[in-house]
């Protein structure tokens, strides 16, 4: 068995994000419905959306998967690497709103539901969307120009990253993720009456 590559790796982070998506959009789903969502669960999609999601996979896409690309000659403009960078800085800015709206929901402010369900919902729309981008069109570019070497370099680089923050972070997040997982699903498949 051939190990993973340094992006099949990131391809596996993928999974776990929209693991995570998925369950913030039931979550939406509960909260326009009117039922309460409890605030640490909430706050627990803020850390791992700015952790795993952001500083762990967007920063080995920006500090390395991208620099090695532009390295054997992919533009550092526009498609895609600009196009995807710029996303990124656009989602840190979104989960930004999403915490302001968790705060205004814990302080029990009248529009506060709406908000949460408003900031839940962009950042439900954003990731497939994102992510789609990176499986479809720039891993199987990267397949193509990146050689073995790259991809074991990139891998080593990866592990620094891992090392930084923390060297269970791999499997403290797809618990995270997991959790929601289940904790929606429980609600979902909960009987409806009574
Ligand atoms: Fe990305
Ligand atoms: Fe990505």
């Amino acid at each position: 068995m051939s190990e993973a590559t340094a992006v099949e790796m990131l391809e596996a982070e993928h999974r776990v994000i929209q693991k995570m998506v998925a369950g913030m959009s039931v979550l939406a789903d509960q909260l326009e419905g009117g039922e309460p969502v409890d605030v640490s669960l909430l706050e627990s999609i803020v850390v791992f959306l700015r952790t795993f999601a952001d500083r762990l996979h967007h920063g080995k896409e920006e500090s390395f998967l991208f620099p090695a690309l532009i390295r054997r000659g992919v533009p550092s403009q526009g498609c895609p690497i600009g196009g995807l960078t710029m996303e990124h800085q656009k989602g840190r800015v979104m989960v930004g709103e999403l915490a302001d709206a968790i705060r205004g929901y814990a302080a029990g402010e009248p529009p506060a539901r709406e908000n949460l369900v408003k900031s839940l919902r962009v950042l439900v729309a954003f990731y497939p969307n994102h992510i789609w981008k990176e499986d479809y069109l720039l891993f199987p570019l990267a397949g193509k120009v990146l050689t073995p070497e790259d991809q074991q370099d990139l891998m080593d680089k990866f592990e620094t990253v891992e090392r930084e923050l923390g060297l269970d972070v791999h499997e403290g997040f797809d618990k995270v993720a997991a959790d929601l997982e289940r904790k929606v699903s429980g609600i979902v498949s909960s009987p409806k009456e009574e």
